[in-house]
């Protein structure tokens, strides 16, 4: 793996430098996809009220957490962050702090919030783009017709203004045998980095299977069932991510925290 810089912890212990204190923000609960996996809660997301991140909280939380953390960069996930209606406004109370951010997005309102990225192109870093697949079948298996689609687009968008992105992934059985496609995908649309989630329980147990067999994603579709044999394949990923991270250009590969 490229990203190997280790830092020795004071028991004499290693672990990865994640440089500087970052905050994460959860801008909003609510989401416009509804993929089964998803570890958000059901009701926060489609059926408590709409919850926004205050723009006034943030400020204050900005400014407390420069002075006492130093604080250089924030990220912001949810919910999908493109939601928050005053998304323009957050980048740009960061960038009167004198800060960084990044987000991450399922990349369907990407076009949407695309022209608050570009007036504000020194403040956001990068942008994290969520790929549940290969192709377009797989991807929007649980994400939804037309995620693909609009991800792609979004890929192209960054691609053409410069602007550097990432793809998250979270590993399940049905991704773990599209890994190596995936990254080829990743690196031919331009994206600097692919970084790869476990898979987290959600409520419901842990979600594991394509659960949306209809092709639409789907509050009536949990079927989160256990599988045992995703922890032994986990196991041979390591061999997997040096050998995709050989050909493929992407140039940093890890099992990644954060946007
Ligand atoms: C909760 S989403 C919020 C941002 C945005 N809506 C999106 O999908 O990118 C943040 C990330 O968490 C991942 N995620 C969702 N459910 C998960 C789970 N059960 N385990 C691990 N990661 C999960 C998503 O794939 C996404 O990359
Ligand atoms: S798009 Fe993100 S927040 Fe929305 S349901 Fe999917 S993983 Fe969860």
């Amino acid at each position: 793996m490229a990203s190997t810089d280790l830092t020795v912890l004071e028991d004499g212990g290693r672990t990865r430098d994640y440089g500087p204190p970052r905050l994460i923000f959860e801008l909003t609960n609510i989401c416009n996809l509804h993929c089964s996996y998803c570890l958000r809660d059901e009701d926060a997301l489609y059926h408590t009220r709409a919850e926004f991140f205050s723009l006034e909280l943030f400020d204050r939380i900005l400014k407390e957490a420069r002075e006492a953390m130093g604080i250089t960069h924030v990220m912001f996930t949810g919910g999908e962050t493109t939601l928050h209606p005053k998304f323009r406004e957050v980048i740009e109370t960061v960038a009167a702090h004198g800060l960084k951010c990044s987000f991450v997005t399922n990349g369907w309102h990407f076009e949407r919030v695309w022209p608050a990225i570009s007036a504000n192109r020194n403040v956001v870093t990068h942008v994290a783009f969520s790929l549940d697949g290969a192709t377009r079948e797989a991807h929007d298996r649980w994400r939804g017709a037309d995620s693909f689609v609009r991800l792609v687009r979004a890929f192209s968008r960054c691609q053409h203004e410069q602007l550097p992105f990432v793809i998250k992934s979270v590993l399940r059985k049905d991704t773990l045998p599209q890994l190596e496609q995936m990254a080829i995908f990743g690196a031919r649309m331009g994206a600097s980095a692919l970084n790869f989630g476990h898979l987290l329980p959600t409520s419901s147990g842990f979600a594991t299977g394509p659960a949306a067999a209809s092709g639409q994603t789907s509050a009536s579709t949990s079927s989160r069932n256990a599988d045992p044999t995703v922890s032994l394949r986990l196991l041979c990923i390591d061999n997997l991510l040096e050998y995709g991270g050989d050909h493929t250009g992407i140039r940093d590969w890890g099992l990644g925290i954060g946007n």
